[in-house]
């Protein structure tokens, strides 16, 4: 079983938006995919209960239970368990960077908030865990995805070469307990071009990043 984790200090910056578009990706690829959803807003779980579908499943936590939690998620035969984190608390984003095998810190271009980015980075280098940073809501235009990647390179953190638009696709399929990718929404268009490339990056990385059964970090 592998574990990603989606965290950020900063509050509306896409993490529950990836979190279930990425499980939604994970299931048309064959997986049997988990969200546990740590955030007491409830937001993913909210998604899944307007959601049509019961896959993939959701569940709603204390970050004190996480550690049983993935334990029953994988002798349940688990293959990917995506963590939704909450802004502002450090305890959730702690608990969410332990239990991750790589985590991705979603942040928007168009106000980037260097001292959340720095404070989310902080947490997950205490912890140790591999992560990337991700731009989400990048506008058509305008340099601020640049300006962003080179201060990120000043933090010493990765920055995930795929970038998410700033597209109302993500807005009308999240409310409807959908993801992009799925009918009605943007199945052929670009959201889904991006959450599709997001998914092979997450991948790709999970996989050189994945714990031993010893908890010994994998560095492929
Ligand atoms: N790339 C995007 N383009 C346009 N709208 C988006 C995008 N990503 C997310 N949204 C919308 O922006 C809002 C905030 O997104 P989301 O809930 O995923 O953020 P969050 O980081 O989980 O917020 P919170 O910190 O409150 O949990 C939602 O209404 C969502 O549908
Ligand atoms: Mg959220």
């Amino acid at each position: 079983m592998e574990v990603l984790s989606i965290i950020s200090q900063k509050g509306g910056v896409g993490k529950t938006t990836l979190a279930t578009c990425l499980a939604v990706e994970a299931l048309n690829e064959g997986k049997r995919v988990a969200v546990i959803d740590l955030d007491p807003q409830a937001t993913a779980t909210f998604w899944s209960d307007v959601r049509p579908d019961d896959d993939p499943a959701v569940l709603s936590i204390q970050p004190v239970r996480l550690p049983s939690v993935l334990k029953a998620s994988e002798q349940a035969g688990t293959d990917l368990v995506i963590i939704d984190s909450a802004a502002v608390s450090k305890d959730i984003a702690y608990a969410a960077a332990e239990a991750a095998d790589f985590a991705l810190v979603p942040f928007k271009a168009a106000v980037f908030d260097i001292n959340s980015v720095a404070q989310t980075v902080r947490i997950i280098k205490q912890v140790g865990a591999p992560f990337a940073l991700v731009c989400t809501f990048v506008p058509p235009q305008g340099n601020e995805t640049i300006e962003a990647q080179e201060i990120i390179n000043d933090l010493g953190s990765d920055f995930c070469p795929v970038l998410i638009g700033n597209r109302k696709a993500f807005f009308r399929a999240q409310a409807k307990g959908c993801a992009v990718q799925e009918q009605g929404f943007d199945p052929d268009g670009k959201a889904t071009e991006e959450i599709k490339n997001l998914y092979k990056y997450t991948c790709i990385h999970l996989n050189k990043y994945k714990k031993d059964a010893g908890d010994e970090r994998k560095l492929a």
